[in-house]
Formats: C-alpha cells, structure tokens, sequence
C-alpha cells in the first residue's frame, strides 16, 4: 500500500447533518437519507444507461426523446442521450414562465446598495426571445459562436440563454480579461458578434469594458457587430455606427415570444475557454443535453435546490461556476438565481450578508478566497446579520482549510446549515466530488463523495495502476464517462486526448493529485501540472511566461506558484533580463512594467505578486529550467533541493536562495 504522504489532514471526524436541517426544511429534503444516496449511486455506476435515461426524462423537457442514453456503452468519448432533441432556454425559461410567469427568475443587485431589480420567468421568456430575434436578424444562425463579455447584470443570462434559443453557442470571455485575451478567444471561436456593455461597475469603480472590446476588435477582421448594453449611460463610450447597435434599441423591434431551435443533444451548447499546461488557452467544448442535465441534477441534489428557493452563487458567469451555478443549474430547476455584479468588500465586507437578509437566500456559494478576506476582515461585520433564511453553503474552486471551513459553518451557517465543498472543474460541467446537503456526513477539508455516475480511482502515477482500497494517495483519475464531461477541445480533439486521456490510458486525469482516506472519503491535494490557482481563477505559468516574454527587455523567464494566505496562491515571476548592469532604480522599474505586461496581456488577476530580477535561471544540461527547484526555494524548502551538481550553472540556486530570502 502506498505511503500517504498528507495523513496528517485525513484523521478528521465526520460531522453528520444536523437533526434540525431535516425539522427546519420548508418542503421535503430531495433525499429521505444517506442510504438512498448510496443505492442510487450503485445504481448510477451499475447500470448507467438505466438510470440516466429515467432521470433524463424525468427532469429535462425534451422535444424529441432519445433513442439511446449513451454510446458506446463502455470507454470514453461517450456522446449522451442520442438523436434526441431538446433546447436549453425552453428548460431553463419557457417551462417555468408557462407555469409561473410572475415567479422572480433572477434577484439582480447592482453593484451600489439600493440598486437592482427582479426578473420574473415571464419577463426573462420576453427578454431572451427578443433578443434571440435580434440575433437571428444579426445574421447568427445554428451553430455560430457568439462572444459575450458582460458583468453580471440581467442582460448576461439572457444573452447566454437567447444564444442557446437559436442553437448558436456561447462563448463567455470573463470581463476581467485584457483585450488581447479578448481578441485571441474571439478568433479562435471564430465568433462573428460579441455582446458587451458600455461599462461596468464593480466595487465602486467603473471599467471601460467597450473600450476594451474596441481595442480587441481591431484585430479581429471576422467580428461584424456588437450588441452593446447601456449600463452606465456615459456618453464619452465610443460607439461605430454600422457594426455597433444598442441593446435597449434593438430589442423592443420584436415580439415577446418566438420558438426555440431545436437542437441534438450532442450539438455544443457553449465554448469556455481555461487554461493548461502551454500557453494556449484550452476551447472547453459543452454539449447541450448532458450538460444541462447535470447542471440540474447537482443543483438539486448536492445543494437540495427546490423551486421555492433563492440561490445565489457569488461567482462571475466568466467562468464555469457562473455558467453552471449561477445560470442553467438553478435557472433549469426552476428557482431563483441571485446575479451580484459587485464584490464583497463593497461598500463594507457585510455585503454579502445583507443580500443573504435582503432576499433570503437559502443557498449560499462562493469560493474559500472569499471567505479567508471575510473572516480576517472580522465578524463584527456579521453579527448583526439574522441570515435565518440560509440552509446550504456551498464552496469551490480551491481546497478549503479546516479553519476557514469551521469558520464558515458557525458564523455564517450557525450550526444550522450543511456545507458543500464541491470538488470539480471547467471540463466537467457540474460536481464530481461533493457532500449532498442534509445527506452526506461532512469531513473539513474533502469534497467527501462522488456525485452519481462518477467513478473516481486515485492511480500511481509512475506505474499508471489503479490503488484500490482506502488509504491511498496519487493522481484523481474518473473512470468511465457521465454527461457533462466536456467532450472536446474547440477545433483540437487531438490535445482534448493528450491532455485528459493519454496520460493514464482508461482514464480521464483531472490533473489534481487525490488521495482516499479510511472512511473512502476523497481529498484533493491540488494541480500535478503547471496550472496555479490564484483567489480561485485558474492561470497557466506558461501563459503568463509568454505574456513577460512580450516585454522586449526579458531574456527569459519562468513563473510557478506560491502559497498565499489570502488567494491561495500567488504568482511569482523570476525574470532575467537582456541587459545586467541596471541600476536598483531601473531595476524597480523593470518590475513594474512586467508586472504591466501581464495586466495587459491577460488581465489584473494574473499579475505576478513577485517579481524577481535574477541573472540566471536554474537548468538542466539539455537547457529545460528547472522550475521545481524555484518553488522548493518559494516554499522555504531550501534544504529538500536534492542534487543541484547535475544543473548546467548549480550557482543560479545561490543567487535565488539570497534575492528570494532578501523579499521576506
Ligand atoms: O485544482 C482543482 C481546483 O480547481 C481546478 C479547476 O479549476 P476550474 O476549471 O477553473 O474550475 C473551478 C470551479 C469548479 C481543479 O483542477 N478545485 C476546484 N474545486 C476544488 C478544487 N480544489 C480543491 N477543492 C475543491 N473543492
């Protein structure tokens, strides 16, 4: 049996679901207990096609039913529910307003306390077919690829879901992104219309985010027009009449209603791109039916979403949170979706909690980055808060530490409420590893177990075998295929491979280490590749490698990440550059261009935190740099460097040791 090298974190005791979680429920918890989840989880590895073709039709409306829930039935590239068809908007949208049209679909609160408004499913229905008939008329037809660089405002959910109504596909760049990012993913989609705002508005500040789609556009020749929302009103924004038309001018043209296209299932519902182990960032392709399907299921299921239910995920549609927490899931089930455009610092970090009171939000989601800013802010900014109307907390994208999650379950959940650490990622679509709310004992620290239909195996990575039983420590590998996986990478299935297949062949690699504790709970023990995670938002060091490498004075450079008490991790860049007899004032001016470089080439939240001048970057005789060696030394593990004589130049550890030691 493999040695677990992290056992320190595995002896934690379950916390079983509170009594009253069940007593206080307003309707009845979706599950009765753990066993039933056990029983459907056999189920769902068992017998698959059973039972997501039940659960499928069940849950979903569909406008042709499948002839066959998945093929071929072992291995993977598996597509879903075959030669059925279905629309995304008519779940998420038509089914609810038909029945409920007064029902608020989306609680949008603006950036400034005070300001906002509701969305009801009959409004959002008038919304989204409005401006699915100003799409159409724009000349996007099934198929197309459509650009949204949006905040989180009303008008973002009704683009994503108009796309879908027409059978065009989304491809949702984050606004945080600098137009270079911008322009890359607009050609490699190939988009043809991008639809974006005036300006936005996030803790206080306004961002000029036409601007900044201008700049993108000037080299994208392809781009004909942009749809631009009017949310700041300034009449400084530059507009080009011809390819530019106004939101609020263009969609009372057409009526309130027009039909949704139907679409296969296995025709792509949205493109989101994220980053990898290169430079390039990845086309993650998400087809419709089982996409939508899980992103359904796990709302329900692991967040015990019913309709009567406010959810507020405080998370940015720019990334697959947004996408599946904030829009299709809760949208699908026919809830109440909370879209927050500001931050939680703004004005005051209660603001999340007078949301939580505003609206009585039942479920509560965000990542732990978040949550370490909240806590050390202080609890004065809570106390006052009743927060009685919160049931589930959810959290994602990075581990969350023992201390943080306590924190979280007595001052915010006050001991009532259950909480979700979701275990997944852009490629899956919806949750593999999460505690089902009420249901699954919690441990602090894992995601706990798998969702239905996903079979994880923790396999060695050197010899590539399955560790079977508990107590085991590798890589996070799923073994078989379950609907939202992604099932390509954007015009490049030979990378989609590479990266997710070949690596354990049988397998698809999630690129995290894992291990299985003695319970069979699950622990993730963070990225195996060159991806960082910084305040949640996944980054690529090779990405910010080739963004410095545009700065003309750099020689070379790597990048690796650093823990950080704040954001997780941070970004540290070691740099050398062309010229070495700079002053201590050009070289601190050096370090802030670099650290320009990156804002413009990719976006603020990739700056580096550290940046450091050095004349030579440590490497092996055949050249590769040797950038584990830079992370050991970030880490204070200087001693646990191994054999450094084997290096071409052993003397450019010396020199990082004493400039890393010198920034402490
Ligand atoms: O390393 C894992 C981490 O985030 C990565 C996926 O990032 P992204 O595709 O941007 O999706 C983030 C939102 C789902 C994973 O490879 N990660 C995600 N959730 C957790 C996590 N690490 C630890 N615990 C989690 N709950």
């Amino acid at each position: 049996m493999p040695q677990l090298e992290n056992e320190h974190l595995m002896h934690v005791n379950q916390i079983e679901p509170t009594s009253e979680y069940q007593k206080n429920h307003p309707s009845s918890p979706i599950l009765k207990n753990f066993e039933e989840y056990k029983t459907l989880y056999n189920e769902s590895i068992e017998n698959p096609t059973e039972f997501y073709g039940r659960i499928a039709r069940k849950e979903l409306d569909w406008i042709k039913d499948f002839d066959v829930t998945k093929y071929p039935l072992t291995g993977f590239n598996t597509s879903w529910f075959l030669n059925g068809e279905i629309n995304a908007s008519y779940n998420c949208v038509d089914r609810h307003a038909f029945k409920n049209p007064d029902k608020p679909a989306i609680v949008y609160e603006a950036d400034e306390p005070g300001e906002g408004r509701i969305v009801t499913y009959g409004e959002l229905l008038a919304e989204v077919s409005q401006l699915a008939q100003v799409l159409t008329e724009l000349g996007v037809k099934k198929g197309d690829t459509v650009a949204v660089y949006l905040p989180m405002i009303p008008e973002a959910i009704a683009t994503i879901l108009a796309i879908v109504r027409i059978g065009a596909v989304h491809s949702v760049v984050f606004a945080g992104f600098s137009s270079g990012s911008l322009r890359d993913r607009i050609n490699d989609a190939d988009s043809r219309v991008v639809i974006t705002t005036d300006e936005s508005k996030r803790g206080g500040k306004s961002i000029e985010t036409k601007k900044i789609v201008d700049e993108a556009l000037k080299e994208c020749p392809n781009v004909r027009n942009v749809i631009v929302v009017k949310r700041t009103g300034n009449k400084s924004v530059p507009f080009i009449e011809g390819r530019d038309v106004w939101y609020h001018e263009e969609l009372p043209k057409y009526k309130t209603y027009t039909p949704p296209v139907p679409v296969n299932s296995e025709d792509t519902l949205f493109l989101l791109y994220t980053s990898g182990s290169t430079g390039k960032p990845k086309g993650i392709q998400h087809t419709t039916a089982g996409y939508l399907l899980n992103a359904l299921l796990t709302t329900k299921y692991t967040f015990d979403v019913n309709q009567q239910d406010v959810f507020f995920t405080a998370g940015d549609i720019g990334w697959i949170t947004g996408h599946t927490y904030v829009v299709y899931g809760p949208l699908a089930v026919g809830a109440t979706t909370v879209v927050f455009e500001g931050t939680p610092a703004y004005p005051n970090f209660s603001r999340y909690w007078e949301i939580v009171d505003k609206y009585k939000v039942t479920q509560f989601y965000v990542a732990p980055t978040a949550l370490r800013l909240l806590k050390r802010a202080g609890d004065h900014f809570i106390e006052k808060y009743d927060l009685s109307s919160l049931r589930v907390l959810g959290s994602v994208g990075e581990p969350i530490a023992a201390e943080v999650w306590e924190w979280y379950y007595e001052k915010i959940g006050r001991g009532r409420c259950t909480i979700q650490d979701t275990y997944w990622q852009t490629e899956n679509g919806s949750h593999l590893i999460a505690p089902l709310a009420g249901i699954t004992p919690m441990k602090p620290g894992s995601a706990s177990l798998p969702f239905f239909g996903i079979n994880p195996a923790i396999v060695d990575p050197v010899s590539g075998q399955e560790l079977k039983g508990n107590n085991v420590e590798g890589v996070l590998c799923i073994k078989a295929s379950w609907p939202s996986m992604t099932r390509s990478i954007w015009k490049d299935y030979s990378r989609y491979l590479d990266t997710y297949f070949n690596p354990y062949p049988g397998y698809f690699f999630t690129g995290d280490g894992g291990a299985r504790d003695s319970d069979g709970f699950y622990w993730v023990l963070g990225r195996v590749d060159d991806v960082v995670n910084v305040s949640g938002h996944r980054l690529s060091t090779a990405e910010i490698e080739a963004a410095i490498l545009e700065n003309p004075n750099v020689a070379e450079n790597a990048v690796v990440g650093f823990a950080d008490e704040l954001t997780g991790q941070a970004v540290a860049a070691f740099v050398s550059l062309k010229r070495k007899d700079l002053s201590e004032d050009q070289i601190s001016l050096a370090k802030k261009e670099l650290t320009q470089t990156v804002r413009k080439e990719i976006g603020p939240f990739a700056a580096p935190k550290l940046v450091l001048i050095v004349d030579d970057l440590p490497k092996t005789r055949s050249g590769k740099i040797m950038r584990r060696i830079l992370r050991k030394v970030l880490a204070h593990e200087e001693d646990q460097l191994g054999d450094i004589s084997t290096l071409s130049n052993p003397e450019a550890v010396t020199q990082i040791i004493s400039s890393v030691q010198a920034t402490r």
